[in-house]
């Protein structure tokens, strides 16, 4: 039983490689966790346009990620898109002697 602004480990630092992102859960949330010039990302995993768990498997351009089915667009720090309000939740991250922690929050749309 997880309760909303909890820490949720996830994983050690050392899983994930620089530009490569990792699906991870979080309590009931789908987590795709990234590693950018040393920094960990953690956004939702699934993809709003057609609700598809893929976002992990994104591929890093600048500050986004863009989804490897249709190529929208996510910034890392906030999750939303360029061109609209759709957009991906962003998980406040915890790294504690390599290991990775995410905070839990209540669900709400980000449409
Ligand atoms: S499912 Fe992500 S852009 Fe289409």
């Amino acid at each position: 039983m997880t309760k909303e602004g909890e820490f949720i480990y996830v994983a050690d630092i050392d899983e994930l490689k620089e530009k490569v992102g990792k699906q991870v859960f979080a309590g009931d949330d789908e987590v795709a966790l990234f590693k950018v010039n040393g920094k960990i990302y953690a956004l939702g995993n699934i993809c709003p346009h057609q609700h598809a768990s893929v976002v992990f498997q994104g591929f890093i351009e600048e500050s986004c990620v863009v989804c490897p089915a249709h190529g929208w667009e996510f910034d890392l720090e906030t999750g939303k898109r360029k061109s609209g309000n759709k957009g991906l939740e962003t998980y406040e991250v915890l790294l504690e002697r390599k290991k990775i922690f995410v905070r839990i929050k209540s669900k709400k749309s980000l449409w």
